[in-house]
């Protein structure tokens, strides 16, 4: 089985660096406790204010070759003056080699549209970054599937076959992100239908992997490429339900990144499996 990745999107917290070390050297203890045998890579993405330091600590003994870097977001460009934004080649002069696009919290507090979300993707792989691609409906209504449909189609925009299989894209329901009010978890089996669906538009709209493929046949979902985490009120209580799946590869986790006990205990739970 290949490694779940599990990433941490500490969104706009810790309120101190010294919270964040906390979090860091606690994982970084509970790996050394697990000796060799690891079943998962961590991603941590920081607030921008944190990223170098937490660069720093990531090369402490056992975050070394377990846990990555990632961003939260990117400039749409390079080189042009954008006030506010910070560029690809700024990050990966920090070392980042995983940046979140089109959060659901950039799409709907902030305003960002599927148009420059498909700018930050180009950035994203332009830089030659991981992209974390974040798809999911606000609200679970009749026409959830049309919107999802839309989201993909231009999210992913102009982009060929190859650029889209080195995408992780995470499925994160709006409605289940637990800042909202009502969150709760998806269901692993509802999580699936979506993820299926997101496959079925990208190897229709994308030709993937169909592109690669030896016979013009339809590819099979089981050999689609670009692998799915899920998100949204990811917990110790539930991450074993999202983790056995096999066609879930991680869990993109908010909230409970930053509480270092949970944290632990999702990376515990998901050592298990
Ligand atoms: P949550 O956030 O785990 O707090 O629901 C997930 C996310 O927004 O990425």
């Amino acid at each position: 089985m290949d490694k779940k990745i599990i990433v941490a999107n500490w969104k706009n917290h810790p309120d101190t660096l010294a919270e964040a070390e906390g979090i860091l050297e606690f994982t970084n203890e509970y790996l050394g406790s697990l000796g060799e045998k690891k079943e998962f890579s961590l991603v941590f993405c920081p607030p921008f204010v944190f990223v170098e330091d937490v660069a720093r600590y990531l090369k402490m003994s056992h975050l070394e070759h377990e846990a990555f870097l990632g961003a939260q977001d990117i400039a749409p460009e390079d080189k042009s003056a954008l006030t506010g934004e910070v560029s690809g080649p700024m990050l990966a002069k920090l070392g980042v080699r995983y940046v979140i696009i089109g959060h659901s919290e950039r799409r709907w507090k902030i305003g960002e549209s599927d148009s420059v979300v498909n700018q930050k993707l180009k950035s994203v792989l332009r830089n030659e970054f991981i992209p974390i691609v974040c798809i999911g409906e606000k609200t679970r209504e009749d026409n959830f599937k049309k919107f999802l449909e839309a989201q993909v189609q231009n999210t992913f925009s102009g982009l060929t076959a190859d650029e889209i299989e080195r995408c992780i894209i995470a499925y994160e329901p709006v409605w289940a992100i637990s800042t909202n009010s009502g969150a709760h978890p998806d269901t692993p089996q509802s999580a699936l239908e979506s993820i299926n669906m997101i496959k079925e538009v990208l190897i229709d709209k994308f030709q993937i992997p169909s592109s690669k493929s030896q016979t013009n046949s339809k590819p099979q979902l089981s050999n689609f490429k670009p692998i799915f985490l899920y998100g949204g009120s990811v917990n110790s209580k539930n991450v074993a339900d999202f983790m056995k799946e096999k066609d879930i590869s991680g869990v993109l986790v908010g909230g409970a990144s930053v509480d270092k006990n949970e944290f632990v205990k999702i990376l515990e739970i998901t050592a298990k499996i």
